[in-house]
């Protein structure tokens, strides 16, 4: 008895002491520069071309990027309405009765990923796509509305650049929306955005005419009431609270020792040990070291299911030892990020254990979220979201630095 004791007191020391003594290794031995980065979001790359900053996503073996599919998110937008046209009826929605469907549509940030692909989206659903992104290259089109054609005309496209330089700025597009409906009155049919908060803002504009279609992209909780009332016509969510715990689960399993496929298979294509698993698909792109989630259009008649699956009930508490993430958040503005990603973020990091200590920028300069990105060696993991698609190098020059 006495000796088995011995034994089990032996046994436990080991144990209990070796597992405090690899993770305490670990951690002292682990210089910045080979800890998990993530970039989300926002992806590192050229504002101007959009191409790819490879350098910043391939920076060590633990650097990936985790955001939406925006090719996928454009084309989910531009369907949706297509599908809102084709079941509605001409007469409706041609207010001057002129045989033309006139448009106007607001871009978030001319340089990012997710704009670009939604305004390709949606010009090329409606026809005036011609093989640019920028504000003013378009061409006129046809649509079918109802069973009968019509013309297609984007009456204007604009960036919505507030005066101090942030980008999907919501006043900009508001005052931007007030002049469009003073100049081209009864020629708009449809209000189209990059995201809701610049849609939302038009709807609050000065003399709005109230009924127009308007259709925006993230799903906010603020678009509720607007959705469900009929004020806004069609949004989408880019899933972005399986995105979230993509997040953590890359984190997670990183720390946790998995490298290459295991980290984004794990809890993704299948469960992890305590059976976790994302209930939405994502696709990794070994070329771009992304992680990319598909979108879905959400209206009236699917909000409420949408509502429902809030957060993934699923997912159980780890048992695995403590993660502490520096996580950055480019515009402490930003409703996306403000009442659909974080929100998320702070769900599932308890459960992973995953300590977040979350640092806001103004959505201006890099500086903002720079001076702040501080104390490094504490962290375990870090998670930047640019607040310049092309400044990722100012992160990892500052990891690179011990
Ligand atoms: C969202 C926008 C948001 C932007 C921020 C996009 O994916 O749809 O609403 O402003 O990200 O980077
Ligand atoms: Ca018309």
């Amino acid at each position: 008895m006495k000796s088995f004791k011995k034994v089990a007191i032996i046994i436990f020391t080991l144990t209990f002491g070796l597992s405090i003594f690899s993770c305490k290794e670990n951690k002292s031995t682990m210089l910045n520069q080979n800890k998990p980065l993530i970039f989300y979001n926002r992806q590192p790359s050229d504002p101007v071309t959009g191409k790819l900053d490879f350098s910043a996503v391939s920076w060590n073996n633990r650097t990936y990027y985790l955001g939406t599919d925006s090719q996928n998110g454009g084309v989910t937008q531009g369907q949706m309405i297509l599908d809102f046209l084709q079941n509605s009826n001409g007469e409706d929605i041609d207010r001057n009765g002129d045989g033309i469907i006139g448009y106007v549509l607001l871009i978030g940030d001319e340089g990012h990923t997710d704009s670009k692909a939604r305004t390709e989206g949606v010009r090329k659903a409606l026809d005036t796509w011609n093989n640019s992104t920028k504000p003013n290259i378009k061409k006129e089109g046809t649509v079918n509305v109802g069973g009968k054609t019509y013309k297609t005309v984007e009456l204007a496209a604009k960036s919505m650049t507030g005066a101090d330089g942030s980008t999907w700025n919501a006043a900009a597009a508001r005052e931007s929306m007030k002049i469009w409906t003073n100049s081209f009155g009864k020629s708009i049919d449809l209000v189209i955005s990059n995201n809701d908060e610049m849609a939302l803002a038009c709807i609050a504009s000065e003399n709005f005419p109230k009924g127009l279609p308007v259709f925006g992209f993230d799903a906010n909780a603020s678009v509720e009431k607007a959705i469900t009332s009929g004020l806004m016509t069609g949004t989408v969510t880019q899933n972005t609270d399986s995105q979230a715990l993509a997040l953590l689960f890359l984190v997670r399993n990183m720390c946790d020792g998995f490298l290459d496929s295991a980290v984004y298979t794990q809890g993704f294509s299948h469960g992890d040990k305590y059976g976790n698993k994302i209930s939405t698909p994502f696709v990794y792109y070994n070329d771009s070291r992304s992680l990319l989630v598909s979108n879905t259009a959400i209206n009236k008649d699917n909000w409420n299911e949408y509502m429902q699956n809030a957060h993934n009930s699923q997912i159980s508490k780890v048992q695995s030892s403590r993660v502490k993430l520096l996580l950055s958040v480019y515009n402490s503005n930003n409703d996306f990020l403000n009442q659909n990603f974080i929100p998320s973020i702070n769900y599932y990091a308890p459960l992973l254990n995953i300590d977040v200590t979350i640092i806001y920028g103004d959505g201006q300069n890099e500086s903002s979220c720079l001076s702040k990105f501080t104390n490094l060696d504490y962290y375990d993991a870090y998670a930047i979201n640019l607040v310049k698609t092309n400044n990722a190098h100012l992160y990892t020059n500052k990891l690179n630095e011990k």
